[in-house]
């Protein structure tokens, strides 16, 4: 039998890995899509993360739960900081690379004081405030208009997210450095995607990796917004599927 080729894909805050329920659907044959819950999120009964790294070593653990020597990993948005953040600490267990809705940079001081202020909210008001704030930044707004059901989707998922994985990961996504003098160290395949509506890490931030990553391939997707896999599902899985074809066979 042919060995599986393996992508791990690292959802975005404060979300969980059924974020990647329309990719697992359209998984190609031969590969398996491995989408674990970061920290504290989902199902994870682990305690919440503070810092990428302590993310990041957790993924490396699924890897080594699976058996996966090496995959084709990737994430978005603030899966994005946990993927950029492996491949500083373990860049061997990557074939290739895959940065959906992200950005490289770090947080400017206006942003960090955002997120100290969302962790004030969630402390005080739970999982539900943070989604009231963050829902109209998260889709787009072809989304918002035709969609209406999407909203009620994530809502779920913020709102199965513990106040404290929250508060840990915006501590982790503060601390977090400028990975822009990584780019050019990356060297494997790396696609990246980005709805053309994305309004939190927006399409000037994707074509600044582009720029940044030697040969990398970019996809905008029209119609989406920051959560571009489940706002245009198709369009994500083609280009993810297109991309990963080359790598198969028991990576
Ligand atoms: C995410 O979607 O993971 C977050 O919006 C990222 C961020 O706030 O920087």
């Amino acid at each position: 039998m042919p060995s599986l080729g393996h992508v791990l894909l690292v959802h975005g805050f404060p979300l969980n890995a059924t974020l990647w329920r329309p990719q697992t659907e359209r998984a190609p044959t031969g590969w398996r899509l491995v989408t674990p819950d970061l920290p504290g999120f989902g199902a994870s009964q682990l305690p919440p993360a503070r810092t990428m790294e302590e993310m990041a070593k957790e993924v490396l653990n699924v890897l080594d739960r699976h058996g996966v020597e090496r995959a084709v990993i990737g994430g978005l948005s603030m899966g994005g900081y946990v993927t950029l953040t492996l491949y500083r600490l373990a860049p061997a267990r990557f074939s290739a690379m895959v940065l959906a809705d992200t950005r490289a940079t770090a947080d400017t001081e206006q942003q960090k004081e955002g997120r100290r202020a969302m962790i004030s909210t969630v402390q005080a008001k739970g999982a539900g405030a943070v989604a009231d704030e963050m829902l109209p930044k998260l889709l787009g707004a072809t989304s918002q208009r035709d969609r209406p059901e999407l909203a009620a989707t994530v809502r779920r998922m913020i709102e199965a997210s513990s106040s404290a994985a929250i508060a840990g990961a915006l501590h982790a996504m503060i601390g977090r450095p400028d990975s822009r003098p990584l780019l050019a160290r990356i060297t494997v395949p790396t696609l990246v995607l980005c709805g053309e509506e994305d309004l939190l890490t927006p399409p000037s931030d994707s074509e600044a990796l582009h720029a940044g990553i030697g040969g990398s391939r970019l996809v905008m997707l029209p119609g989406a917004g920051h959560l571009s896999n489940l706002e245009a599902p198709g369009a994500f899985s083609n280009a993810l599927n297109a991309f990963i074809g080359p790598f198969s066979g028991g990576h």
